[in-house]
């Protein structure tokens, strides 16, 4: 196993919409292996593919650190089947360091993916698990937290980066 690179914004492959998984051979292994890996050394509690510059529907999410009766999930080619209610949640972004914002999402969901070795699965969530997943499946569409937010939020976001750039260079 081994970290890998956190590709961060604004990388090109962050905007991308990610291709479904095909192969579920020793290189899609390796990378889920690498992926857990990198969650867990960031530390964080999810990371999408596209994150570590790869552009297939893969993601893993491990929130056992906020709620212990979670196991890690590993993500394949995810949908939602059908989501309710509603909650806003401070969230952040392994691929946005130092922000975090208010994001609205539902709040219950039920979910179709394949697990790492290809089989169906359904899984409910609701609360932080749902969030995580609805964050992570944002990835895949090319979509980050800062795209859900206002646009005022969002266009203090890109000041604020703009100047912490200018600060490093
Ligand atoms: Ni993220």
């Amino acid at each position: 196993m081994a970290v890998r690179d956190i590709k961060k914004y604004p990388e090109p492959v962050l905007k991308k919409k990610a291709a479904p998984v095909t192969a579920f051979d020793d290189e899609l292994q390796r990378l889920i292996d690498d992926m857990i890996e990198t969650m867990y050394a960031a530390p964080g509690v999810g990371l999408a593919a596209p994150q570590v510059g790869i552009s297939r529907r893969l993601a893993v999410i491990d929130i056992s650190s906020r709620d212990e009766k979670f196991p890690l999930i590993v993500l394949i080619n995810p949908s939602i089947v059908r989501s309710e209610g509603e909650i806003e949640f401070e969230e952040g972004c392994l691929s946005i360091p130092d922000y975090t914002a208010k994001v609205r999402r539902a709040d219950t969901l039920v979910l179709n993916c394949l697990d790492r070795e290809g089989r169906e699965l359904e899984i409910e969530a609701c609360g932080l698990l749902a969030i995580a997943m609805q964050h992570e499946l944002d990835h895949l569409d090319g979509l980050l937290f800062i795209d859900r937010i206002s646009p005022i939020k969002r266009e203090f976001f890109r000041k604020r980066y703009r100047k912490t750039r200018q600060a490093v260079k």
